[in-house]
């Protein structure tokens, strides 16, 4: 995919048609509100003004204590409130919050004044749980109303809320809730999944036999499917049954601009999942400037992000960019492809989506079945495309202009993290765009692309992508990690730069274009995958020895799991084996963990102090020069 891109950089073919969203757009001239951008106090500070606050900030940036930035300082605020109460008395009231639609063709319409009962319904009941600021309430929520409700809710009584993705399984599960410490979890009965129900419960059941601190498990009635609620010490409650009764009101907690909002567990490179701690006012600034610059939100807007509410994306741009900014949220369970592949179009032609955000290996996905899909449905709604989660290949780019944008919507390609909150490098809808490339860092960013001493690069040079001045979304720590946060994010570069990860180069025209990771986590489907986390999982069967993980380029999901495994005296790979392996990864990690390849080796490329090198292993399988091979063992 990188040597597509390659390809159309050479080009240097530049999009940029006559969008008929220009003329409505908030941001008519990019290069001047880039200029803006360069006070991040100032521009950011303006950006904060559209809330309201229980107390305004005493001052925009704190650095003194670097890396520990702090926005807002001293600033009071709540977010379920700016997202959900401050709509109530005015004339969207009765607009629709969230639109639910799933793949069995059901929706469901929750209006503001819904949205906000149920929110504080919720919150009473929480609270009644015994849930107190600043505690941990778990989520492991198929895309449901629920969801959306229980972590507003959290918001409102000032908890801090960690979702766990539907998809990962009992293994993942385990370690991503006893690292959150939470008392309460909240899941649900299934998940529809291509015409099956998931049996979210059974994965529930099993996992929190190894998780200590949970008191309370609240199951949420979705699929309808008979649950057995089968602890009799009645530490299970079905939701309804909890929030029967309660009152629809409740005073929202003023929370420090610091407080903390949510965990969200990610992968690194090595060691355990990492619990990226966001805070409260900073990331709502963030959030939602991003959402409203780069998709122009209107308040008649129906945006639609594909994106699972189990990751970053649907965190800021499902739930809380959407809902701070008043437009309807086009909730989605299901695939993309069930009951056919034109269910996405059908939805867009049936609800009149405006801006749709989605990521490559959807679209690729999507493009194997041809233009026959999109070309079935009135797409004409469409105003503004978006693409996020690893880089976009010029021709999954081309396709989906052409044929869902009918080559009259520009496509915003996104560049960001867990660890940033929100968009970092994207154009804004009045730019000129090239495939493949997300452009420019966004006003009030600071991306560079650096050298191994932190210097920048020449143009056209591949290098490390930094960013060099704070903003308001970034994660403040990493949960019960702080040294970890410091030595992985701040330390490689001079000066306290952030270190994103990610390999990139800036062209002639200073647009950006995003390599891939620069460490070992995997991209699979758009999800982050930690190399050390599959290999634990391999380790964990008992026929294997010793594993190392690299990733494999695939056609459609970017990369897939290539497995080099040192197999334990007495065994030797065969069908069988590689079945159960697989088996065994399914049920330690959950179908993100997608295996392409599993070959048994005799010997791992090594350092003399023990680490796998699988920068070797991934020379070897690319075919290109193994390097500096001067620390390998032998
Ligand atoms: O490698 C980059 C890739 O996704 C990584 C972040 O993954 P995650 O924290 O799971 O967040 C994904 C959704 C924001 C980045 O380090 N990535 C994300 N967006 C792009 C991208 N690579 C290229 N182009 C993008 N637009």
């Amino acid at each position: 995919m990188l040597r597509d891109t390659t390809v159309l950089m050479n080009e240097q073919r530049i999009f940029k048609p006559n969008y008929h969203v220009v003329e409505e757009a908030h941001v008519k001239n990019w290069e001047a509100e880039l200029e803006k951008g360069k006070d991040i106090e100032k521009y950011w500070a303006e950006k904060a003004e559209q809330f309201e606050w229980f107390k305004e900030w005493d001052k925009v940036l704190d650095d003194s204590d670097k890396p520990f930035f702090k926005w807002f300082v001293n600033g009071k605020i709540n977010l379920a409130y700016n997202a959900v109460d401050r709509w109530i008395s005015t004339e969207k009231r009765n607009q629709v919050a969230i639109l639910y639609v799933n793949e069995r063709g059901e929706e469901k319409k929750i209006t503001y004044y819904e949205l906000y009962r149920e929110v504080n319904k919720m919150a009473n009941a929480l609270r009644n749980l015994g849930i107190k600021k600043g505690e941990t309430v778990s989520m492991y929520l198929p895309m449901c109303p629920e969801l959306l409700i229980s972590m507003l809710a959290c918001n409102k009584i000032g908890a801090v809320h960690s979702v766990v993705y539907s998809g990962l399984s009992v293994g993942a599960f385990v370690e991503r809730m006893n690292d959150a410490d939470a008392k309460v979890l909240i899941t649900a009965d299934g998940t529809y999944r291509r015409g099956k129900i998931i049996d979210l419960k059974k994965i529930v059941d099993e996992a929190v036999l190894q998780c200590p601190t949970i008191e309370t498990i609240v199951v949420v009635k979705h699929t309808g499917s008979p649950i057995e609620i089968s602890d009799l010490s009645g530490r299970e409650i079905l939701y309804d049954r909890l929030v029967e009764g309660e009152p629809d009101t409740f005073a929202p907690e003023e929370m420090d601009s610091e407080d903390p909002l949510f965990i969200l567990y990610t992968s690194g490179s090595t060691g355990k999942p990492k619990g990226v701690l966001h805070s409260t006012a900073g990331y709502m600034v963030g959030v939602a400037t991003t959402l409203k610059n780069v998709f122009d939100i209107h308040e008649n807007d129906l945006w639609w992000c594909t994106g699972d509410i189990g990751w970053i994306t649907g965190h800021s741009y499902v739930i809380y960019g959407p809902l701070l900014l008043g437009c309807t949220t086009l909730v989605y369970e299901g695939a993309p492809d069930f009951p056919d592949p034109g269910i996405w179009w059908r939805i867009v032609e049936k609800y009149g989506v405006t801006k749709f955000y989605t990521a490559p290996t959807a679209i690729r996905h999507l493009m194997r079945f041809g233009n026959k899909y999109p070309n079935l449905y009135n797409l004409s709604s469409l105003k503004i495309l978006g693409s996020v989660g690893e880089p976009i290949n010029p021709e999954a780019w081309i396709w989906f202009y052409e044929n869902v944008g009918k080559g009259k919507t520009p496509i915003m390609d996104t560049w960001w993290q867990t660890e940033t909150g929100m968009h970092m490098i994207s154009p804004l809808p009045v730019a000129g765009l090239k495939p493949g490339s997300a452009t420019k860092p966004l006003p009030g960013i600071h991306a560079e692309v650096v050298d191994e001493q932190g210097e920048p690069v020449p143009l056209g040079k591949g290098g490390y992508l930094v960013i060099k001045k704070p903003w308001p979304a970034m994660f403040r720590t990493l949960y019960h990690d702080e040294e970890r946060f410091k030595d992985v994010y701040w330390k490689e570069f001079p000066g306290c730069v952030y270190r994103a990860g990610d390999m990139a180069r800036i062209d002639e025209d200073g647009y950006i274009w995003i390599q891939g990771r620069s460490d070992d986590v995997l991209k699979i489907a758009g999800h982050r995958v930690g190399t050390s986390e599959v290999e634990s999982a391999f380790v964990s069967h008992p026929a294997v020895a010793e594993a190392a993980v690299i990733g494999k380029s695939d056609p459609i999901k970017g990369q897939v799991i290539k497995a080099f495994l040192i197999l334990k005296e007495g065994h030797n790979i065969n069908t069988t084996i590689i079945e159960d392996l697989k088996r065994h990864v399914r049920y330690e990690l959950g179908p993100v963990a997608v295996l392409g390849e599993i070959v048994q080796v005799d010997k791992l490329p090594k350092t003399r102090s023990g680490k796998i090198m699988r920068r070797i292993l991934r020379a070897k399988e690319e075919g290109e020069d193994l390097g500096d091979t001067s620390t390998l063992e032998e």
